[in-house]
């Protein structure tokens, strides 16, 4: 067994495994692709363009990765991915609480037929472990904060309930076929290759090119509404410890809040974004959000307690969101140039 202070990497390059990520080619997923890969593992990536982009799966070693192109909604594509997988980071879902509002069924069958369909599929292949992305959306109408995860409120979105379901599913995966499932319940996720376009682009992308285009910056509500920002970094970090948890750590069949355990305002995120841009573009410095009414569906405020992740997994957040603003502004800059080209 392995020395518990070994690190991580140093793991998982001497005894190397095989990863399927699900929604590899989507923001998270692809950060986890490209992260495994740099640490010598061999991973299979399913995902069928839905919202993700082959540009986020460039320049990486064909030796190694595997790139299977289909549809989680079908059970034979599930099956055929999960041959020969020792874990499963099960990224893919259609996010978005507004997408979800507007066509309840297809999130439906992307985030909960497709969940059953790769626990299925995993279950039969005889998965090892299978870590899933549930969503702090399940937090719902309850007022308590910082979040804990036994305090649950009621949905308040068809997407907050596909990602509750898949939670009880990864929890009855576990009890009734012994298949090893850990749950993780991610507060707002960003950093390098979020999709800075369409109408469900989350915010960091969309108002950093809203300021560098010159456009409005839409804050809906007063702007005292509060996330707990997470920098992908930290959920990469969440999702090998989950999948190489001991399996008596008592994290199996758990859910785990994954965040920094700190708020930031969307008035404050707003100014450390705008900050930052006008180090290079200081007329910036002067531009002000423009405010809307609230958005149906969102949640007022959001913190996580992350002491569970903390206990069972040794979870310990990397980065604060400005230390992660500061890792990724260049690139959401870049991109954001890019695009307006
Ligand atoms: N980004 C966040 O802040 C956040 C917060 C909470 C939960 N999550 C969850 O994390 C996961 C990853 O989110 P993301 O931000 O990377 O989103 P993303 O949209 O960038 O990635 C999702 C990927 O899943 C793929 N996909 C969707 N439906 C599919 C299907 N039917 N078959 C195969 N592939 C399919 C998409 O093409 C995309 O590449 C999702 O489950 C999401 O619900 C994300």
């Amino acid at each position: 067994m392995a020395p518990l202070h070994e690190p991580l990497g140093d793991r998982l390059r001497r005894e190397p495994r095989v990863w399927l990520v699900t929604g590899a080619a989507g923001f998270i997923g692809s950060n986890l692709v490209h992260h495994l890969l740099a640490l010598g593992q061999r991973v299979v990536g399913l995902d069928n363009f839905a919202t993700g982009h082959r540009r986020n799966l460039g320049g990486l070693p064909e030796r190694a990765f595997r790139f299977i192109e289909g549809d989680i909604r079908e059970l034979a594509v599930c099956r055929a991915a999960c041959e020969g997988v020792d874990h499963v980071l099960h990224q893919a879902a259609l996010g978005s609480v507004p997408r979800s509002l507007k066509d309840p069924l297809l999130s439906h069958q992307a985030n909960v037929d497709g969940m059953v369909n790769m626990l299925l599929a995993a279950r039969d292949a005889k998965v090892r472990r299978f870590v899933y992305a549930s969503s702090s959306s399940v937090y719902g109408d309850h007022p308590a904060l910082p979040k804990v995860e036994e305090n649950i409120g009621k949905p308040l979105s068809p997407y907050a309930a596909t990602k509750r379901v898949d939670e009880i599913y990864g929890r009855i995966f576990l009890d009734a076929y012994g298949l090893e499932t850990i749950g993780m319940r991610y507060f707002n996720v960003f950093g390098r290759r979020q999709d800075p376009e369409g109408p469900y682009a989350a915010v960091i992308p969309k108002w950093t090119a809203a300021l560098l285009w010159g456009k409005p910056c839409v804050i809906y509500g007063d702007g005292e509404t509060s996330r707990d920002f997470c920098y992908v970094e930290n959920v990469i970090q969440a999702n090998l410890l989950a999948a190489l948890a001991e399996s008596s750590s008592g994290a199996v069949g758990e859910v785990f809040n994954i965040a920094v355990g700190a708020r930031t305002t969307l008035n404050e995120l707003f100014r450390m974004i705008r900050e930052r841009l006008a180090r290079s573009e200081p007329p910036l410095a002067s531009v002000e959000p423009r405010y809307e009414g609230f958005r149906p569906g969102d949640i007022r405020h959001s913190e996580a307690d992350i002491g569970k992740a903390r206990r069972l997994l040794g979870y310990e957040p990397t980065h604060t969101a400005a230390q992660g603003l500061d890792e990724t502004m260049e690139w959401y800059v870049a991109t954001a140039r890019s695009t307006a080209a």
